[in-house]
């Protein structure tokens, strides 16, 4: 018998027991071992049902994706595992804790019969992975419960509880939490008294039709845009509605196989491996002790410490906030608290919990208040000697063994630190605003920061539902550091004469929600210009009174509504800055050209951030990209888009702007190296 498989005899039943940790992934081994309990159980005349269940922390939670990289699927393959289940002589029950996703759900719609624990979960989450159930969950999931239904269920890829799993026919019972097994032996002994039908789903006819479908597409709409699996979703489940079963499952296939081999497919697996490996720092391992952090101090009740102060409240972690005139104070907090009721309105928290989680902050006027604080994160303004002076002070005012954080996004953490006594207690832990939002927490290693701080802060960034990217001490670390060529180039193009809708719609067609020009004003210009010295174009534009979407205008204009218009104030003064820099006017730049200056250098940045040691991994640097800047999924990030391109073509690329566009084009070592050789680097 493998290693995965169990199989017993209780009465009058046969168990199947998988236990592959940690998530019982469909893998090969896996799915052999499925079929071979089956075949046991089915070979046993002692045995009149089958109870398939998994050990450990979940039933399957799909198909092992790792496998998808080596193709064609191996035999036995989902085809096999899925006919050996549904055409089981002898009544299949699956027995469900944990999460049953993906292939893992899908086998559990090819048993006869599903009951589960309160505490499970069901959904197809297939289209984050940029594929489609292709295990017949496009054709057994609308049977069961309805054309339309079925579709919201696969295009959102969100799970759904085990009561409502009963609710909508998914599942025949919902049994008693921590008693599955017995209960799953005494349904399959009922379903043996009862006559031991063979309930298939298949058999079942699809409620709806395809225009029932056309709300749910409308709904979803914007998940089309660039990614393939969306649309293909669509297709196999209208070829439910419209094919007979067999026929069906042969259209599924089709389409599963073409977004199986898909570009965009490949990209989002990297990115699903890519998250997952963010918080593993390779000199730190397991006997590293984590810090409890049981109460936080934030510094600072602007919008980043209020923002960061947000996530510790939603944790459950109070927060001593620190301002220095109560004016201040008041506004951070009121804001804070707007923030909440706005949620509560929206009936997406009561205002018992607004209450409760107000409850949780000690607004405060002295750093003195700060004693009993386990975390401090500073969150001033981004001025050097401000920080030293505040690092100084925590110091003294601080218990031994507090981590003192700051939030800078572009100082020298090295030089921060070096004002206290203890430069080990101290980190950097980069929020990206608006902080309660933004799901990446940048870490920042100094040199001296102790391996159990950093140990503490990756744990603690999954506590507030962040990922953690661990970077090294540089100017912007790595996502701002890589991202600030898109500013500087989209500026410099708009200074050439490009049309500024035109370089907003290239990163549009790229995949970006929102193009850079309308990303400078969101962020408000006088924020981007904060530390620059001399005249510059942005600050040409804040002295017009020109501030960005908050002040109604910025590079564009905008309208109550935020709706952007082109302003001849705005071509004006980038006209006249134009004139006095000197810039040579070239507006009619292709859109290729225009891609390659605003995305090449990033990509380079991304592999000097590499060779300096700044990123752990490309793929650290795919993530902050992705979840830092909104920068595409489908495209796998900055690294993983170089790989697609090439380094070659990439090196050439780069060549051939840095003659006229300068130093941001300058190849670094490493796209020189993986050119030459041939090399990836997400291989790094
Ligand atoms: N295949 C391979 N490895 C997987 C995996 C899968 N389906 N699901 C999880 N893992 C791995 C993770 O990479 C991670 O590995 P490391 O510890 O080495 O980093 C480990 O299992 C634990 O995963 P998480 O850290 O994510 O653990 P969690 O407890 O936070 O979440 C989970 C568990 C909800 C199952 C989550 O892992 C998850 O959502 N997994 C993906 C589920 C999925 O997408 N299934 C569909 C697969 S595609 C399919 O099934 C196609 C088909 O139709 C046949």
């Amino acid at each position: 018998m493998s290693e995965v498989l169990a199989t017993r005899v209780v009465g009058n039943v046969g168990i199947i027991e998988i236990d592959s940790p940690p998530v019982n992934a469909l893998s090969t081994a896996v799915r052999t071992a499925v079929i071979e309990g089956l075949r046991i159980h089915n070979a046993d005349d002692a045995v009149a049902a089958i109870v398939l269940l998994c050990a450990g922390r979940t039933f399957f939670a799909g198909a092992d994706i790792a496998e998808f990289d080596d193709l064609p699927i191996k035999q036995p393959d989902f085809d096999a595992l899925m006919a050996a289940a549904e055409s089981s002589a002898k009544p299949v029950v699956a027995a469900i804790h944990g999460t049953a996703l993906g292939g893992g759900f899908e086998l559990a719609l090819a048993c006869h019969y599903r009951v589960a624990v309160p505490s499970a979960k069901f959904g197809l989450p297939e289209v984050h992975l940029g594929i489609l159930p292709g295990a017949g969950g496009t054709q057994r999931l609308p049977r069961l419960i309805g054309a339309a239904p079925a579709l919201e269920m696969i295009l959102s890829g969100k799970p759904v509880s085990a009561a409502k799993a009963a609710e909508s026919g998914l599942i025949d019972q919902v049994v008693e939490e921590g008693k599955l097994e017995e209960a799953a032996l005494a349904f399959a002994q009922n379903v043996v008294a009862d006559g031991a039908a063979l309930v298939k789903v298949r058999d079942k006819a699809v409620q709806g039709t395809v225009a029932d479908l056309e709300p749910v597409k409308a709904r979803h709409k914007r998940q089309f845009k660039g990614f393939k699996a969306p649309g293909h979703i669509v297709q196999a489940v209208e070829a439910a509605i419209t094919l007979p079963f067999e026929q069906g499952l042969a259209r599924e296939k089709e389409l599963f196989g073409e977004l199986l081999v898909s570009r965009e497919s490949a990209a989002q697996r990297h990115v699903f491996f890519a998250q997952r490996q963010t918080a593993k720092v390779p000199d730190i391992g397991k006997d590293v002790p984590i810090l409890p952090i049981r109460k936080v101090g934030v510094i600072g009740a602007g919008t980043m410490g209020g923002g960061i102060t947000m996530n510790f409240l939603q944790a459950g972690i109070p927060v001593t906030l620190v301002e220095m005139k109560q004016e201040a104070l008041d506004r951070g907090i009121a804001t804070i608290r707007k923030n909440y009721e706005r949620t509560a309105a929206k009936g997406r928290m009561t205002a018992e919990q607004v209450e409760q989680l107000m409850g949780l902050i000690t607004p405060v006027l002295s750093m003195d208040e700060l004693a009993d604080v386990d975390l401090v994160i500073e969150a001033v303004f981004e001025e050097i000697s401000i920080k030293r002076d505040i690092f100084g002070k925590l110091d003294g005012i601080c218990r031994d063994g507090a981590i003192l954080a700051s939030n800078t996004s572009f100082l020298d953490l090295n030089e921060i630190a070096a004002a206290t006594k203890s430069p080990e207690w101290v980190v950097g832990l980069h929020f990206f605003s608006p902080a309660n939002v933004m799901p990446l927490l940048e870490v920042v290693r100094g040199a001296k920061t102790s391996r159990e701080v950093i140990a503490t802060v990756m744990k603690l960034a999954g506590t507030i539902k962040k990922t953690p990217v661990l970077a090294g001490v540089c100017h912007g670390f790595i996502a701002n550091r890589i991202m600030e060529h898109l500013i500087v180039q989209s500026q410099q193009m708009a200074l050439e004469g490009v049309p500024l809708r035109k370089i907003d719609q290239v990163m549009n067609d790229y995949g970006f929600a929102m193009g850079p020009i309308s990303m400078l004003d969101l962020i408000g210009l006088d924020v981007l210009i904060h530390g620059a010295e001399g005249r510059t174009l942005m600050g040409d534009f804040v002295d017009a009174g020109r501030r960005g979407q908050k002040t109604g205008k910025g590079f564009y204009d905008y309208d109550a509504d935020r709706k952007s218009a082109l302003s001849d104030e705005a071509a004006r003064i980038i006209a006249d800055f134009a004139a006095y820099a000197n810039v040579p006017q070239d507006p009619d730049q292709s859109d290729e050209q225009i891609m390659k200056r605003l995305l090449y250098p990033v990509v380079n940045e991304g592999a000097k951030c590499l060779e300096e040691g700044i990123a752990l991994r490309a793929s650290d640097i795919d993530v902050a990209a992705i979840l830092g800047y909104n920068w595409p999924v489908f495209t796998g990030g900055p690294m993983f888009w170089g790989d697609t391109i090439g380094a070659k073509a990439l090196l050439e690329g780069l060549e051939a702007l840095e003659p006229r566009y300068g130093a941001d084009f300058a190849p670094s070592a490493l796209v020189r190296t993986l050119a030459a050789e041939g090399g990836r680097f997400t291989d790094r």
